[in-house]
């Protein structure tokens, strides 16, 4: 196997996840980041390029010779990086831009899988502000109120107020033009992420997220608070119905573009309790905190997956999974999921247990390192711990160790994550 030099772009811990991954792959013996953070900067180099600096990524690229670019976030892949680099030949993980319309506008995929008939809940697109209270009457509390804009899931309200939903809607209209009102799907949540390019796909073992803030699923929407995977509510039989109802549609598609889709696409399914699933968003990248629980369960090379399917030739290559567990759970800071209190001092991060197969360490995410090595907290999801052990249960309570001897002042974490798999 080659080895090449890559480039991963975004600072979160789902990048810290990528750097990890790929630094134990054999195919890779180079890594920098742009602009990373202090998770990234323990295996890479971080380059002071933002990740939404289009052509500032596109030239680092080409002054590191890097053979491959690995795009983590949505917004540069929005804004067109990916045809960029194409452009300038270089593999890029991550689709174009018209691809990443797919996460970019909820409207767009609403519209696409009504056309290819993707299992999916009811929708309106609605403009004027006279016909709201009617429009509520077309759908059953609670209802979901989404805006058409990229807002890592905190565009949208899920509620049975009617006076809440009329003022989100209200003030979705006024500021973007339209909002959409969605029939509630009721269920349990799951995340299937596949690889995907025009000569074949993969699905990663599928992951469950916890995005509320609180304990027992209550509290308001986050970008993410812990996860884990396998999934157990993603079942042979709903995995099966998830490949021909879901993925099987969707990469047909987007194979036969004009530009083949070459990277991730996150399929968020809701599956109700007769077990089939229905898609409440695409994402066309891998999750936060997903790929934290899903990066480590590749047996194979993690490099060389990213590669073949920035080069058009997954299908030429095996990809296989191990069967263990993993599991991560989030540190956010005091005030998180609203305005989170920053620059504090963080203790305890770069705690590690490594025993046989049982295995714990902290991704990075919203934390800098001073020139003294110490970490503090910069951002509202400070870091996420992520336990690998034969059993769901091992590997939770290798994260609950780890988190508990983590010392930030104000932090909240969640206590349940896994709870409904265990
Ligand atoms: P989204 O940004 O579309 O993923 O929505 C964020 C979160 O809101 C989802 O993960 C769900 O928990 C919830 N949600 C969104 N749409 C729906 C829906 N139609 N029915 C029920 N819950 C939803
Ligand atoms: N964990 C949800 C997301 O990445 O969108």
């Amino acid at each position: 196997m080659e080895s090449m030099d890559v480039l991963v772009v975004g600072n979160g811990g789902r990048e810290h996840a990528i750097v990890m991954g790929l630094s134990r792959s054999q195919s890779v013996a180079g890594l920098h980041c742009a602009p990373g953070n202090a998770g990234t900067s323990l295996l890479a180099t971080n380059h002071e390029v933002p990740a939404t600096d289009v052509e500032g990524v596109v030239s680092l690229a080409h002054d590191l010779e890097v053979s491959l670019v690995v795009v983590g976030p949505e917004a540069p892949l929005v804004a067109g990086l990916a045809d960029r680099l194409k452009e300038e030949r270089i593999p890029c993980f991550g689709p174009h831009s018209e691809g990443a319309m797919l996460e970019g506008s909820k409207l767009h995929a609403k519209l696409l899988m009504d056309e290819l008939g993707v299992p999916t809940g009811k929708f309106q697109v609605i403009r004027d502000k006279q016909s709201i209270e009617k429009s509520l009457e077309n759908f059953q509390p609670p209802w979901v109120v989404k805006r058409d804009v990229l807002a890592g899931g905190k565009g949208v309200t899920v509620t049975t107020s009617r006076q809440e939903a009329l003022n989100s809607m209200l003030s979705g209209i006024e500021s973007d033009g339209f909002v959409l009102l969605e029939e509630h799907l009721s269920g349990e949540e799951a995340s299937v992420l596949v690889i995907m390019d025009e000569s074949g796909y993969v699905m990663l073992p599928p992951s469950q997220d916890h995005k509320r803030a609180l304990d027992g699923d209550s509290g308001p929407n986050t970008g993410g608070m812990g996860a884990y995977a396998p999934a157990p509510i993603v079942t042979p039989s709903v995995l099966a119905r998830t490949r021909e109802e879901i993925v099987e549609p969707m990469h047909h598609h987007l194979r036969n573009g004009p530009t083949p889709y070459r990277g991730c696409l996150y399929v968020g399914l809701m599956i109700d309790e007769g077990g089939s699933p229905k898609v409440v968003e695409f994402n066309a990248r891998l999750g936060d905190p997903e790929a934290q629980v899903t990066i480590p369960l590749f047996h194979s090379d993690f490099g060389e997956a990213l590669m073949a399917t920035a080069s058009g030739r997954l299908n030429e290559i095996d990809v296989e999974f191990s069967q263990m567990h993993v599991s991560t759970v989030v540190l956010a800071s005091e005030g998180y999921p609203g305005s989170a209190i920053i620059a504090r001092p963080i203790e305890g991060w770069d705690a590690r247990i490594e025993e046989g197969q049982v295995m714990g360490f902290c991704h990075l995410s919203g934390a800098i390192m001073g020139e003294d090595g110490r970490l503090s907290s910069s951002g509202g999801r400070v870091l996420s711990v992520t336990g690998i052990a034969p059993s769901l249960g091992q590997a939770l309570d290798v994260s609950y160790q780890i988190i508990e001897g983590i010392k930030l002042e104000g932090s909240h974490f969640r206590k349940d994550i896994g709870f409904r798999a265990l």
